[in-house]
């Protein structure tokens, strides 16, 4: 299965440009989405959900053309947006039911299908009680649930993990990755830790841009040997601050101790190098590309 998007132009409006130009090819297993807020996540997956036309560019899912064929992907898709709206007086059975009717999804099967998903999605106990009465952790899983009704072969999740608590983004974690083998799953978060743990590959976007598009420790490598720790009196920070690029400061007493990256370490700063991770590369790139 490839997705092959190519020169993918959104423009809402003469100032508001969702995405520019933007060209990647999305194969089986887990991409992870990381931007911040605005970098254009939304616009891309609601146009591969088929929810919005792109101003310019083709998307081709296995060749065919699914701007203009889009039920082609919608047969096979499924979709989490990221405001996610349910119906408040059904219950999590109803709903399910409802979206598997409107999915064209029915037959012998249904009903366990139904109660896998809501086993797998944690929600078996509550499964009879009205959907307006759950907590957004709960709203979410059941919005998860949904999105796996037809046994997708493309699935797109807009920031799944918001509102979930670290024992459900494990559950996720593993309902996801029995998924992987066989199919796409396109993940968002402008949280690096919720897509360091669960993707194959990242694509770090801003401003409607690719930055990168790699497995993770390509897009590490960006700053290997670049990142370093060094403890600095509080009164030194702000100079350093204009200098370099700080990842984050913890206070200790009158001194502080900055995680930084850099080309050439100052030596009478005493730094000392630290491995690199996903979220050190993360900002690196975002920063540059201001
Ligand atoms: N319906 C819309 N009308 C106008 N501008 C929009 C609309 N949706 C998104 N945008 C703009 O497009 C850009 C990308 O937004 P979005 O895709 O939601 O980013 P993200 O999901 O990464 O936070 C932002 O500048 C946003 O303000
Ligand atoms: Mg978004």
């Amino acid at each position: 299965m490839s997705l092959v998007i190519k020169n993918l132009t959104k423009q809402y409006n003469k100032e508001k440009t969702g995405l520019s130009d933007y060209s990647i090819t999305i194969e089986k297993g887990i991409l992870g989405l990381l931007g911040p807020n605005g970098a254009g996540k939304s616009t891309l997956m609601k146009i591969i959900a088929t929810i919005s036309k792109p101003t310019r560019g083709t998307l081709f899912l296995d060749g065919q053309d699914i701007v203009n064929n889009p039920d082609y992907i919608r047969r096979i898709m499924g979709y989490l947006p990221q405001d996610f709206g349910v119906y408040p007086n059904l219950n999590a059975y109803e709903f399910l039911e409802y979206i598997a009717a409107l999915k064209g999804v029915g037959g012998a099967g249904l009903r366990k299908r139904i109660d896998m998903l809501l086993e797998g999605v944690n929600l078996t106990a509550d499964a009879k009680r009205p959907i307006g009465s759950y907590s957004g952790g709960m709203k979410q899983r059941i919005g998860i649930a949904q999105a796996l009704l037809n046994d997708p072969k493309v699935l797109i999740f807009d920031e799944p993990t918001v509102g979930l608590d670290p024992e459900e983004r494990v559950r996720f974690r593993q309902l996801i990755s029995d998924l992987a083998d066989d199919c796409i799953i396109i993940l968002s978060s402008h949280i690096v830790s919720d897509i360091e743990t669960i993707a194959d590959e990242v694509a770090i976007m801003k401003n409607g841009m690719l930055l990168d598009k790699a497995i993770q420790p390509e897009i590490i490598g960006h700053v290997d040997g670049k990142v370093f720790e060094t403890m600095l009196e509080n009164s030194d920070l702000h100079a350093f601050k204009a200098k370099h690029l700080i990842i984050n400061t913890t206070r200790q007493k009158e001194k502080t101790k900055v995680r930084y990256i850099t080309k050439t370490p100052e030596s009478e700063t005493a730094s000392t190098p630290v491995s690199a991770t996903l979220e050190d590369a993360y900002l690196f790139l975002t920063h540059n590309n201001a």
